[in-house]
């Protein structure tokens, strides 16, 4: 099979096509022929060298594909050879094949495309766990999301809008428009205005009820600031440690230093919630993660739900689809094809 490997810490160009031998489902596995993968930003902090989960190189990474199913392992119960499936892989997905747990996968139906459906796990659930399970966002409630021209800022915003909530948004000028049809109420070009006193501004002073911040250290203590009375921050990225396409141990090292702690007498006091997500460390639960999965597939098939795909890369460019997010051009999801 053909894999894209990155065989040392660096920039794109250590992502290498290889030709490795086929891998063998095991128990409860299954094997998918991959048509579609999608790119995270973890993918690239992974191979910058600053993503402690990933395998140290050389490695192949990828968090979602969809394709064929073309082998099952002894157990499995749910899927069968030609199902068209989209899955969470834990690693390997930047590859024409790739093995993963049958319970990661669900079926999708023909009205979504292979590249759509390989948008969704990743920033949908993201989206969904940070603002449906987390922070219990509710129609009366403001919502700033940062990073909202992204991939799981677009998500967030459409799970935002079907919640009737109001959106605050921050993204380059570029995206305004984009990301305003999208649903976001308010954008605020981040690199031109002081986004605290933009959204008091737009809040009358009150402040936010739900911030999600992928953006990390100090923005983190901006947003807690920001919250309302009863407000909930999730916090689930650190995007500000890789400004640019090589590793920078100097903004790494002070994106961390940066990081509030958050004290639990200031928590209650100031009536607030804090919540963390990492959906890497989610993988264990495969059964939340999987009912999640068929209902955002079903929402999609339905329309509720429109992934945007900014733009694809035949699987063998996979660095210069690197390349497109670290530009910050990307409005929405970016998709290997095989
Ligand atoms: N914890 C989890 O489970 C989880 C899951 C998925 C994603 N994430 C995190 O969420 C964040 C967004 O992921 P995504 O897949 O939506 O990424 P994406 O599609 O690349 O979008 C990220 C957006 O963030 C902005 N940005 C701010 N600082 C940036 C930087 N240093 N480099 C590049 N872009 C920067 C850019 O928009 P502007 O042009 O407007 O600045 C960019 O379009 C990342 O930090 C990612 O690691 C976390």
């Amino acid at each position: 099979m053909r894999q894209i490997v990155i065989v040392r810490y660096g920039a794109p160009e250590v992502l290498e096509p290889r030709e490795t031998p086929d891998p063998i489902p095991g128990q409860g596995e299954i094997r998918i022929t991959v048509h579609a993968s999608g790119v995270n930003f973890a993918d690239v902090l992974a191979r910058l060298g600053l993503y402690p989960d990933a395998p140290k190189p050389p490695v192949t990474v990828g968090y979602e594909v969809s394709g064929l199913v073309d082998a099952v392992g002894p157990g499995v119960v749910t899927h069968r050879v030609g199902d068209r499936v989209v899955a969470l892989t834990h690693f390997g997905g930047y590859a024409d094949r790739v093995v993963t747990p049958e319970a990661l996968a669900v079926p999708i139906p023909d009205s979504i495309d292979d590249i759509v459906a390989a948008a969704i796990p990743v920033n949908y659930l993201t989206a969904l766990i940070a603002l449906y399970r987390l922070s219990n966002l509710a129609g009366a409630d403001v919502v700033l999301i940062h990073g909202a021209g992204g991939g799981v800022g677009i998500a967030a915003t459409q799970l935002a809008r079907l919640r009737g909530a109001t959106i605050i948004g921050t993204a380059s000028s570029s995206k305004h428009d984009a990301i305003r049809a999208q649903g976001v109420d308010h954008a605020i070009d981040y690199r031109q205005a002081d986004v605290t006193a933009e959204v008091r501004r737009l809040t009358k002073g009150r402040g936010v009820d739900v911030v999600l911040d992928p953006i990390g250290g100090r923005s983190f203590t901006d947003s807690y600031r920001l919250l309302a009375p009863l407000g909930r921050l999730v916090m689930y990225g650190v995007s500000s440690i890789a400004p640019g396409e090589r590793r920078s141990w100097w903004r790494a090292l002070t994106t961390l230093a940066r990081m509030p702690a958050f004290r639990p007498l200031s928590l209650m006091n100031g009536n607030r919630g804090v919540f963390g997500l990492n959906l890497g460390h989610l993988w264990d639960e495969r059964g939340q993660l999987a009912d999640a999965m068929t209902q955002l597939v079903a929402d999609v098939a339905a329309g509720r739900l429109r992934p945007v795909v900014a733009r694809t890369y035949p699987l063998d460019r996979a660095a210069d689809a690197h390349r497109f997010i670290q530009s910050r051009s990307n409005i929405g999801k970016v998709v290997l094809t095989v």
